[in-house]
């Protein structure tokens, strides 16, 4: 294992992934946590990562020097590097001289383990104030920009490294390569994590963990809760049951896929829920957002609940565990903690005794997005459920701008699928983050189609290139692909007389309209 440090940048999520994209099994950890543990597991390199302090800040994270001395070949990145340079007697100063964003670096040692076979002149991504002056003794200086005269340093004895840059973005033009110069070079580990060993390993400690007894999972259509599915079905095949709420919010033919693709591709039990009515229902007369969503969000734990008590009232071995998608970012954002938590499921609305508790399983709470769906890949899954696009919980509710009604889903399912079908077949669907198609239910504008006036509704096109969905630019896709979604749908599609592109950034605008 290969240990992030993480000194509460942005960046160590990324440079975790950045690691395993080398094929070298990564975790993060907090820089709070004292060198002896982190030691404890016995990593094989550690990284430490940027940070938003500069060394010389009032209570500036920092880190012991035990960490350097014990062996332990080690990679600092900006204030890593800084924090590296100041721990062993460098000279860090603040000078006033910053640097951000893309910088050209001079590299003055060519054959220098990180950068061996990567051009002298490189640009690199930088964001700090201090600056390394000179290096620690037993340092060799590596690489310097116009600004700074110590950029990179290392010492290929003791196996520590550093460069003032951020190599895992990718405006470091060379970093993924100095990255792996240092994981294979540097650190001397070989390129052997794949994602198979992740499913044998998780198979045999799922099986382990469940025993004779049952387990259920709440399946959302989403790629997360289908991978977590489906792994669990290979490790306890039918001791597991899948449920899938049908709230009547989801696009054409999602349900079936559910019900169809995923049971072919997993064997597994099913049960299915139609609360479409009872969804509509709550939804009557409700058009603010937030309480649109509040009222689908409690519904749905309603039904869920009841689903698990049906499941809990059948013969057969205990039901002890319930198996949720939870992803790595997820376990890193909510502090880290590894172990299986014990979670009371939500009775206080629902219809559970008090005195039901399930036990976790997390199959997937190591892996980043990208490896759930190669996971699920190898599982064999199909692609529409692996590399689906994001779709919000609460679907085509929060789509409908104004009163969710049966006649206006059925209007929004209609025109969403023309225009997923065309982006599908202009082959945009890995360039384009996720489509939104919305309804603006309480807006009418004057049309004229065949001979007639008409008085119509506006279906807003809001297609957005992302990387995590935090930051969303709008996508400049190609007009022809543009007119004919707008041609079809307000051909095929009733009441609707107007397309309309949706051309914010976010921020300031979410992804969704509501
Ligand atoms: P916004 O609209 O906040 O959306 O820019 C960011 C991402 O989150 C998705 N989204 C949701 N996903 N439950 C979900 O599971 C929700 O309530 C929800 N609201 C927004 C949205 O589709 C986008 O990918």
């Amino acid at each position: 294992t290969v240990l992030v440090v993480d000194f509460g940048a942005q960046y160590a999520q990324l440079i975790a992934r950045r690691v395993r994209e080398a094929r070298v099994y990564s975790e993060i950890v907090p820089s709070t946590m004292p060198v002896a543990e982190m030691l404890a597991k016995k990593p094989a390199a550690i990284i430490l990562s940027g940070g938003p302090s500069s060394v010389y800040a009032e209570h500036a994270p920092t880190v012991d020097r035990q960490l350097f001395e014990a062996g332990v070949p080690v990679f600092g990145m900006c204030y890593g590097f800084q924090l590296m340079a100041t721990t062993l007697g460098g000279t860090v100063d603040n000078t006033g001289a910053r640097e951000y964003g893309r910088t050209p670096l001079h590299v003055s040692k060519a054959g220098s383990t990180l950068f061996e076979g990567t051009p002298t002149e490189q640009s690199v991504w930088m964001s700090h104030g201090d600056a390394c002056s000179a290096a620690p003794e037993g340092f060799s200086v590596t690489a310097s920009t116009d600004v700074v005269p110590v950029a990179a340093f290392e010492d290929d004895e003791k196996k520590l490294y550093g460069v003032q840059y951020h190599p895992e973005v990718m405006h470091s033009t060379h970093g993924q390569q100095v990255l792996e110069h240092f994981l294979y070079r540097g650190a001397g580990l070989k390129p052997d994590w794949t994602t198979d060993n992740v499913i044998d390993e998780q198979v045999a400690a799922i099986r382990e963990q469940v025993g004779t007894k049952r387990a259920i999972c709440g399946l959302s259509g989403g790629v997360d809760s289908a991978v977590a599915a489906a792994l669990v079905q290979k490790a306890i095949g039918s001791q597991l049951t899948c449920v899938y709420v049908d709230h009547g919010l989801m696009r054409k033919g999602e349900t079936e896929q559910v019900e169809k693709d995923f049971v072919a591709a997993t064997g597994a039990n099913l049960k299915v829920v139609d609360a479409s009515e009872r969804f509509l229902n709550a939804l009557a007369g409700v058009s603010d957002p937030e309480t649109k969503r509040k009222i689908i969000g409690r519904e749905f734990i309603r039904v869920f609940e009841q689903a698990q008590l049906e499941i809990l009232q059948e013969d057969g071995p205990e039901v002890a565990f319930l198996v949720q998608g939870t992803l790595y970012p997820d376990v890193v954002e909510s502090g880290g903690g590894t172990g299986t938590a014990n979670i009371k499921s939500h009775h206080n609305v629902g219809g559970l005794p008090d005195d039901i508790e399930f036990e976790l399983i997390e199959p997937l709470r190591k892996l980043f997005k990208d490896e759930v769906r190669m996971v699920g890949a190898e599982l064999g899954l199909p692609d529409e459920i692996v590399q689906r696009q994001p779709f919000p919980g609460p679907g085509l509710g929060i789509r409908i701008v104004g009163e969710v009604t049966k006649d206006r889903l059925d209007l929004l399912r209609e025109a969403d699928a023309i225009a997923r079908e065309e982006l599908t077949a202009a082959g945009l669907d890995r360039e384009i983050w996720q489509c939104p198609v919305v309804l603006l239910a309480d807006v009418r504008s004057v049309g004229v189609q065949g001979d007639g006036r008409t008085y119509g509704h506006p279906i807003v096109l809001r297609p957005v290139s992302s990387e995590d969905a935090m930051t969303a630019d709008w996508t400049r896709m190609p007009y022809e692909v543009l007119a004919k979604i707008s041609t079809r749908i307000t051909n095929e599609v009733a009441d609707v007389n107007r397309v309309v592109l949706d051309v914010t950034s976010k921020p300031p605008g979410t992804i969704e309209w509501e």
